[in-house]
This record gives structure tokens, sequence and C-alpha cells, in this order.
């Protein structure tokens, strides 16, 4: 892994410290641990340190021009460039199924919007041939849409950026006018987040069309990992639970957290530099992300009939707005 520089945003905690870890297992010469919190960051690094890795630390808040633009200037400045990006950072719904516009809009800036601050001031210094991989989820996938207009508008071959932009406001001005339609969407939960990440998607291929200079940029569902992220949105005991359905075990795609890093350390060393703007599973293997009826989606179904199962009292999953 001569001399190659990875960065890794939000890397503190979660999928992304474990794929720090992961690369620096696998040789990467400079790995960067990146948290927009200096003294978490920092706490990170010298867990890593404990365990025979030697990150660096670099702040980043990737909603934040002027962090993600300093950043930038320090790897060219360093490095002279970046070869490995990982874009990891995101954040979920503060609540299960109520949809408010506050939440709505700071979820799509933090997991949609950061994507152009990072495309502005990271993607100039990528060197070529470099890796970019965003990392999406199961919620960004196309079939989590109902809607005929949205999804033949995000999957048609020129797909544009625009209409990327038209489809997120489009969810916004229906939150805050309260005319979101329910049938519009597979699962009806947590749906600021689903149409954040199913616009990252979409983003990593127009990205990839424009990109050139050999590099490459390609989305990852990370699968199920047991992070401070799932526990806001699925508790600790239907987790227990979730192994009693094979079938929402298998759609979930249990990943235990110190295994997480090893997908996005295979898009960004081992698979082929041919491999182009897909999407790809935790088991790295490649989903037709525009396929509409690829059947991949844990379903709230199959979590009711374990929660009845075991006589736990099944909550209003009706959607509020
Ligand atoms: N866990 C899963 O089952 C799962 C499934 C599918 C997809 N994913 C995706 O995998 C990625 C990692 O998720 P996770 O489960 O590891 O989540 P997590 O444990 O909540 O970690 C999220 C990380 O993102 C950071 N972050 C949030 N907003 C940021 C910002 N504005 N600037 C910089 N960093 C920011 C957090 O920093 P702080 O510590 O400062 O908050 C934290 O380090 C996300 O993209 C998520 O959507 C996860």
């Amino acid at each position: 892994m001569a001399n190659k520089v990875a960065a890794v945003t939000g890397s503190n905690k979660g999928i992304g410290y474990a794929t720090v870890a992961e690369l620096c297992r696998r040789g990467v010469t400079t790995v960067y641990l990146c948290s927009r919190d200096v003294g978490r960051g920092k706490a990170a690094v010298e867990n890593l340190k404990k365990e025979g890795f030697n990150p660096l630390f670099h702040q980043l808040d990737i909603t934040d021009k002027g962090s993600v633009r300093a950043f930038a200037a320090h790897l060219k400045g360093k490095h002279g460039g970046l070869d490995i990006l990982i874009n990891n950072a995101a954040e979920i719904t503060t609540e299960f199924i109520k949809t408010t516009y506050n939440d709505a809009r700071k979820v799509i800036d933090t997991n949609y919007n950061s994507a152009f601050i990072i495309q502005e001031y990271l993607y100039p210094i990528l060197k070529d041939n470099a890796r970019v991989i965003n990392i999406s989820s199961d919620c960004g996938h196309i079939s989590n849409l109902n809607n005929k207009y949205w999804i033949e508008r995000l999957t048609k071959n020129d797909v544009k950026v625009e209409d990327v932009n038209a489809f997120v406001d489009w969810f916004l001005d229906s939150v805050r006018n309260e005319t979101l339609k329910v049938e519009d969407f597979k699962e009806p939960f947590f749906l600021p987040y689903r149409i954040s990440k199913i616009a990252l998607c979409a983003l990593t291929r127009i990205q990839q069309r424009e990109i050139g200079r050999g590099i490459s940029i390609n989305s990852l569902h990370p699968g199920f990992v047991q992070t401070d992220m799932t526990k806001t949105v699925v508790p600790e005991y239907l987790v227990e639970l979730m192994k009693q359905n094979p079938k929402l075990t298998e759609h979930l795609g249990r990943v235990p957290l110190e295994k997480s890093g090893e997908a996005p350390a295979y898009l960004a060393l081992d698979v082929d530099q041919s491999v182009k703007g897909r999407y790809f599973w935790h088991d790295k293997t490649e989903k037709d992300w525009a396929d509409p009826n690829l059947d991949v989606l844990a379903k709230s179904e199959d979590f009711k009939k374990v929660m009845k199962n075991s006589g736990i009292e099944i909550p209003n999953l009706q959607p509020i707005y």
C-alpha cells in the first residue's frame, strides 16, 4: 500500500472508526481519522494507538465550508493530495416515525448537501486514479420509492444534479406543506434519512460521469451495524428479537462493528479500478441501484411479526408529519 493517503469522515466512532482501523490493518501508509470534535477525534486516535495502529487526526465538519477547505489545504500541502476518500459521516432523524421540517432539513444538509462542499474542496485535490466511497445505506436504494415519476427521473442515464435537487426539494416542500403521501414510499419511517441517501446514490452516479482522471466513485450499504446511529432508530430489544426472523436478519445484513470496515476497505483497495459509479452491498457484491423491484429492504411487516410472536405491544407505525 505504498504511500497511499486516505481520509475517513466522521470516524471518531462507529463504522468510520472501524474503517480507519481496517485501512491501518491493511497497511495504508497514511490514514486520517476525521472528527468534527477535536476532543472526540483525538481520543479515538489514542484508542487506535493502543491497538497498535497509527492514524493521523484532522478536524473536519462536513457541513462547514471553512473546515473542509482547511482540511483540503492541509492534505495538499503535506501530501500533495488524497488517494482514498471515504465519505462516511452522516446523521439520522431524531425520531423513528415523526417527520418534521427542521429535522428533515438538518439530516439532508448533513447527508446530501455536504457532498457538494466535499466535491468543491476535496475532489480537486484527489490524485489521478483516486477512489471515493460514499457510504449510503439500504435506505438509499431506489426501491425505497413507490413514486414512479421520481423513480424514472432519478434513474435515467442522463440524470443531472438539478433532477436530484428537485427530488430533495419536492420532499422538503411536501413536509413543510404537510402534503407528503405515505404511498410514495415503501417503508415510511425516518423518511428524511431515506431521501438523503437515495439522493446521495443518484449524485454518486452523476459525479462519476463528470470527474475523469481515472477516479472511481462508488456508493456502499455497509450493512446493519450496531452503532449509536442504529440505537436511535432500532431499540436494543428489537435487535435481539430480529434474530428470530431469518428474512429480517438476511435483509438487514447484520455486520459486527469490528468487521464493518471490511467492505469500505474492499472498495478502497481491492475492487478493480474499472468499477465506477456502482452501488455495493456490505458483502462486497454489487446491487443494481436503479432496479425499483429489487427485494432488498427490511420490512416493517417482518418487525411486526417478530414483535407479535414475542407478545410485545406493536406501536402505531403510521407516520406523522
Ligand atoms: N449503522 C448502520 O447500521 C448503518 C446502516 C446503513 C448505513 N449506515 C451509514 O454508515 C455511516 C456511519 O454510520 P454509523 O452507524 O457508524 O453512525 P454513528 O456511529 O452515529 O457515527 C456517525 C459519525 O458521523 C459523524 N458526523 C455526523 N455529522 C457530522 C458532521 N457534520 N461533520 C463531521 N462528522 C459528522 C459523527 O460525529 P459525532 O460523534 O461528532 O456526532 C460520527 O463520528 C453513515 O453514513 C450511516 O448513514 C449505517
